[in-house]
C-alpha cells in the first residue's frame, strides 16, 4: 500500500473518531469548568499521540524520530481499540434514542477511553510476561538418532524502539532453564529497522549466553530488512527492502548460525535442517528463494528433516519432496484480540501444533510484538518441542 494511502486512510479514522466524540460529548453542554478543562486536555493529549506515528514515519533516523516511533506504537496499541468501542457504543446511544431514550453525554468517549487505556496497560505488562510452552512431535524415519530431540523454538522478536532488555535477557534464562540440543530462530529478529534499537551490543551480549548443545540456527523474516516504517508497520515496497550489514553483523556477534536455503546436519550427522530464505522479502528487494523442491534435493531421505522458516506457508509441497517437520513464526498468534480470532481464517496453521496434509507443523506464537508494544489474548513464548523419533 502506498505510504499516502496509510496514512490517509489513518488520519480518516482519526477523525471519524474524533468527530463521534465530540457528537457524544458536545462540549458545549459541559457546565463544570473543571470536566471542561480535563476534556480539553485529554483531547489535546490524544490529538498529538495521533500525530506520533505520522512524524515517526516521516523524520530521518535519530532520537527525535526513534522517540516519536516509541510513542506512536503505544499510541497505536489504544488506537486499535478506541474508535473500535466509539463506532459500536456510538451505535447503541443511536438505537437507545432512537426509542426516546436518554441522550447519555460523554458516555460514548468515557467508557471507551478508560476500556482502551486498561486494555493497553494490560497488553503491555502481559506482553513482558514470556511463557514456556511444550510441544511433542513424532517422526518416523528409518536412520534417526535413539534418542529425543529437544529442539528450542524462537521467533518473532521484533528487537525495536519498544523493547525491553530485562525481557531479553529472561527470554535467555527460560531457553537455557531447559538444557535443550537445539535453538531455532524462526526470522523477524528485527523489526524493519536496526537503528531503532536502543543498545544493540547489550541485547547481543543477552542473546549470545544462549546455550545449546548443537548451537543456534536461525532464518530472516520479512521485517529482517530495512524500511520505512508508519506505526511498526512497514509502508515502503518490497523493491526497497533490503537488509543491512548492521543486521547480519549483529546476528554474528550474538553467535546465530543463519540458513539462506541451506542444510545444517546436527546430532552426529542424523538430523537435516533446513533453513529457508523469506518468500515476501528475501532481504535484497526481492521475493526470490529455491522452492520446496529445489531446497530440499539434496536431504537424505532415510534421516529426520526439520524445515525452519519465517511464514506458515507451502506445507503441502514441503511434505510431498520430504520434509518431516516444519517450525514457523510469523503469526503472532494474532498477537491482540481479535487478532487472535482471524489469523486461524488466512493461515494452514496460524499457532502451536497441527499435522497439515501430513506434514507435522508447529508455529510458534513468539517471543516479542510487532506494532503496538501489547500481547492480548496470546503470549509471549519460548516454545519447546521434544522430537520423539520411531
Ligand atoms: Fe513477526
Amino acid at each position: 500500500m502506498h505510504p499516502a494511502v496509510s496514512i490517509g486512510m489513518y488520519l480518516a479514522g482519526v477523525t471519524i473518531t474524533y468527530i463521534l466524540c465530540h457528537v457524544s460529548i458536545k462540549p458545549g453542554y459541559i457546565i463544570s469548568p473543571v470536566l471542561k478543562g480535563l476534556y480539553f486536555v485529554v483531547t489535546a493529549l490524544c490529538l498529538l499521540a495521533a500525530t506520533t506515528p505520522i512524524f515517526g514515519a516521516m523524520l530521518p533516523d535519530g532520537k527525535i524520530k526513534f522517540f516519536l516511533q516509541k510513542v506512536g506504537d503505544i499510541w497505536l496499541g489504544f488506537f486499535v481499540y478506541f474508535p473500535l468501542l466509539v463506532l459500536v457504543l456510538s451505535i447503541l446511544q443511536g438505537i437507545i434514542r432512537l426509542f426516546h431514550g436518554p441522550m447519555i453525554r460523554g458516555l460514548v468517549p468515557g467508557i471507551s477511553f478508560v476500556v482502551s487505556l486498561t486494555l493497553l496497560i494490560y497488553g503491555m505488562i502481559h506482553a513482558q510476561q514470556t511463557v514456556v510452552t511444550y510441544f511433542d512431535v513424532d517422526i518416523a524415519a528409518k536412520d534417526a538418532p535413539e534418542e529425543d530431540l529437544k529442539v528450542i523454538l524462537l521467533g518473532d522478536l521484533h528487537l525495536s524502539v519498544n523493547s525491553v532488555l530485562s525481557t531479553t535477557e529472561k527470554m535467555v534464562e527460560l531457553v537455557n532453564a531447559e538444557d535443550a540440543d537445539v535453538v531455532l530462530i524462526a526470522g523477524d529478529i528485527f523489526n524493519s529497522s536496526y537503528n531503532g534499537l536502543s543498545q544493540p551490543e547489550k541485547y547481543a551480549e543477552a542473546l549470545r549466553g544462549m546455550k545449546a548443545k548443537y548451537g543456534v540456527y536461525a532464518v530472516y523474516g520479512n521485517h529482517d530488512v530495512k524500511e520505512t516504517l508508519f506505526g511498526g508497520f512497514p509502508i515502503s515496497p518490497i523493491s526497497e527492502a533490503f537488509r543491512i550489514k548492521e543486521m547480519e553483523d549483529f546476528m554474528a556477534d550474538c553467535n546465530f548460525k543463519v540458513l539462506y536455503d541451506e542444510t545444517v546436519e546436527i546430532a552426529d550427522g542424523k538430523v537435516q535442517i533446513v533453513g529457508r530464505i523469506d518468500g515476501e522479502k528475501a532481504g535484497d528487494g526481492t521475493s526470490n528463494r529455491m522452492s520446496p523442491a529445489e531446497v530440499l534435493s539434496g536431504i537424505d531421505p532415510d534421516k529426520p528433516v526439520i524445515v525452519l522458516q519465517h511464514e506458515p506457508v507451502e506445507f503441502a509441497a514441503l511434505y510431498e519432496n520430504g520434509a518431516d517437520l516444519a517450525v514457523c513464526g510469523h503469526t503472532h498468534a494474532g498477537q491482540i484480540f481479535p487478532g487472535n480470532l482471524i489469523v486461524p481464517l488466512f493461515n494452514e496453521n496460524a499457532y502451536g501444533y497441527k499435522n497439515v496434509g501430513g506434514l507435522d507443523t508447529v508455529v510458534t506464537s513468539g517471543v516479542g510484538y510487532y506494532g503496538p508494544p501489547m500481547r492480548i489474548g496470546t503470549n509471549s513464548e519460548v516454545a519447546v518441542l521434544t522430537v520423539h523419533f520411531k
